[in-house]
């Protein structure tokens, strides 16, 4: 038995990374997978790939909504897990003592305003069938401080917050809309590549970003995915406003723990 048969599924930023590896999951439980992407090509690519459909979604843009709203009126499942670091394009000071403003609101619009209208929208196309699950791709940074990533860390603690927020409206109006948070760590995706770099160091850098790991590697974006298909099918019809880490046991402990040998 698919887990997810019959269900309409979409899942924003999904040309490449955790979004890509979603899409296959759910195709592959039986889901109408909508493959969206600020970058149209991509999308197309996964979606021709799984035999599901392309759209064209920048999730900071209020329009593009609305036309995904008329495009598909009704459905399922929402992933928000369209997100940006900041560094795609360049690495800048993203502290909070010199990070610009022109910087802090450009992660939010895409990770926090995303996420904010893809929840509005997800609700409204749930309610004709009076449920639906919603998934909010968070962070690891959304638990903790990140010093260097201050916008980031600030977005993605928002998503976590606001999840609650969807959960708890939708549980009092007494709709079966569920809306839960995904907390990864050091997910092997292309948004590491500026920071690990290539050439003789590469590896060098790759295993220093997970020396404090327990498990000591990079987590896989399928090994995310599972959780999302989890979330997504009946299975977990009693799991709201929960928030779900995924980061090799990072935030089971802290460096400042005590050690015992
Ligand atoms: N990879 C990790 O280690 C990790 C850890 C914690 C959280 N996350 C979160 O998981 C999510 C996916 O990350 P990833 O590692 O796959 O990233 P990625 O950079 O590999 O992929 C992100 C995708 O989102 C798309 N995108 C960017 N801006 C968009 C916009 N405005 N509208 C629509 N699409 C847009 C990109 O085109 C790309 O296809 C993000 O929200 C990220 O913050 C990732």
């Amino acid at each position: 038995m698919l887990r997810l048969n019959t269900k309409i599924c979409i899942v924003t930023g999904a040309g490449r990374g955790i979004g890509a590896a979603i899409a296959r999951a759910f195709a592959r439980e039986g889901a109408t997978v909508i493959v969206t992407d600020k970058d149209e090509a991509s999308a197309a690519n996964v979606a021709g790939e799984i035999g599901g459909e392309a759209m064209r979604l920048d999730v900071a843009s209020e329009q593009d909504w609305e036309a995904m709203a008329e495009a598909w009126p009704q459905c399922d499942v929402v992933v928000n897990n369209a997100g940006i670091t900041g560094f795609e394009e360049a690495l800048s000071p993203h502290d909070p003592e010199t990070a610009s403003l022109e910087d802090w609101r450009a992660v939010h619009a895409v990770n926090l305003d995303g996420t904010f209208l893809g929840c509005r929208y997800a609700i409204r196309a749930m309610r004709p069938r009076g449920s639906g699950s919603i998934i909010n791709i968070s962070s690891r940074s959304g638990l903790v401080g990140i010093p260097a990533a201050a916008a980031y860390a600030s977005s993605k603690a928002a998503v976590r917050n606001h999840t609650k927020s969807v959960a708890l409206y939708c549980a009092e109006r007494g709709l079966k809309i569920r809306c839960n948070s995904i907390h990864p760590a050091a997910v092997l995706t292309p948004m590491w590549e500026p920071m690990l770099g290539t050439g003789p160091d590469r590896q060098a850098r790759m295993a220093a970003f997970v020396a404090d790991t327990p498990l000591r590697r990079f987590g896989d974006p399928d090994e995310v995915a599972a959780l999302a298909v989890m979330l997504a099918s009946d299975e977990a019809a009693y799991m709201t406003g929960a928030e779900l880490n995924i980061d090799g046991g990072l935030l089971a402990g802290s460096a400042a723990a005590p050690k015992t040998d």
